[in-house]
């Protein structure tokens, strides 16, 4: 039987140097990261940044996120100050990513940052990222390698079902351990949160000691799509399933073991829910249920990521 999955590697130094080879001609790779899969391309490409937008289907107005090995690297792009080296020394490289203003001799393609003279920057903490990071000449570009609005991939099989063939490379890293998108924080003027993520306001006001900008303010990035995040079926929070034909995911120990039941976290690890959330959310698609209801999830730390999700998954 012909293998479908031909496009998907185990990562080793024959695949590496494929990989590498593909990146410098500007083609696209699917590669693991900590957080979720990302569609990487050559941030100083043109022919690679417009590859993955229309790859995606991605709004042009939504701009991307760029990858980088060191603050080395990433210092020829943007600025860096001292809220960024305070929360880099804590945090990377991990699932959190700065707003900065774009120096002049930056050679990110405009097109990569919406033309916006601000770029989002990470530095992915995953051992196969690290490792090509380390080899390129240039950053990547790389969002989620999901279809613009649908759920996030968290392994190589979710990458293939978005893409198919049309994508030549993905790399197998395993199950992604954290299973949400990073942190994304504004470091531009006044601190602010655009996106939650598993290192929550708490964490970063406490390595900052400042207070974020507007408290309980909406969370906006340029671009972030009111629906987004979506399995595809209806969901409806905070209320339980009428019968058993319709799935309902739960979070605690208070739930029963039952088969259209979907417990995030039976231990009420908040963490462990939001690695959870989209392998859950892919699984009740698959299994055929028509609609998913949700219970009340606590709305602290990784919670308000669960949320944020949840409430954009919704709509
Ligand atoms: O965990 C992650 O961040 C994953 C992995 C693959 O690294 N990437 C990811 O990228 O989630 P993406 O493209 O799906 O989400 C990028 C987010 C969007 O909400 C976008 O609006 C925001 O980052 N963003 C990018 N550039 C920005 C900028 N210059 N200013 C404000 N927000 C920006
Ligand atoms: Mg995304």
């Amino acid at each position: 039987m012909k293998n479908i999955y031909s496009n998907i590697y185990s990562f080793n130094k024959k695949v590496l140097k494929k990989t590498i080879k593909s990146l410098n001609r500007g083609n696209l790779v699917g590669l693991p990261t900590e957080t979720v899969y990302g569609l990487a391309g050559n941030a100083y490409s043109k022919k690679a940044v417009k590859g993955i937008y229309k790859l995606k289907r991605r709004p042009k107005k939504n701009p991307l996120i760029v990858h980088y090995y060191d603050i080395a690297q990433a210092s020829k792009d943007v600025i860096l100050n001292k809220n960024f080296f305070k929360l880099h020394k804590k945090f990377c490289p991990g699932p959190i990513t700065f707003v900065l203003k774009k120096t002049k001799s930056s050679k990110i393609v405009s097109s990569a940052t919406s033309n916006l003279n601000t770029v989002a920057i990470r530095f992915p903490n995953h051992k196969i990222i690290k490792t090509i990071l380390k080899l390129l000449d240039f950053p990547l570009a790389m969002p989620s390698a999901n279809l613009s609005s649908k759920l996030s991939p968290v392994n190589a099989v979710d990458v293939f079902e978005n893409f198919k063939k049309n994508l030549k490379i993905i790399i197998d890293g395993g199950q992604s351990k954290i299973g949400i998108e990073s942190t994304v924080v504004d470091l531009t003027k006044k601190l602010k949160i655009l996106r939650p993520g598993i290192i929550d306001s708490e964490e970063i006001k406490k390595v900052l000691k400042v207070n974020l900008s507007k408290k309980g303010s909406k969370i906006k990035s340029p671009g972030m799509l009111k629906k987004h995040y979506s399995p595809g079926i209806p969901i409806i929070l905070g209320r339980k399933p009428k019968n058993s034909s319709h799935a309902y995911i739960v979070f605690g120990k208070k739930f029963k073991n039952i088969y259209n039941y979907f417990n995030l976290s039976k231990k009420a690890d908040l963490k462990e829910a939001a690695s959870n959330l989209y392998k859950t959310m892919r699984r009740i698609k698959k299994k055929g249920f028509k609609k998913i209801f949700v219970a009340k999830i606590p709305n602290f730390g990784p919670g308000v990521a669960i949320n944020d999700r949840l409430t954009r998954a919704s709509r």
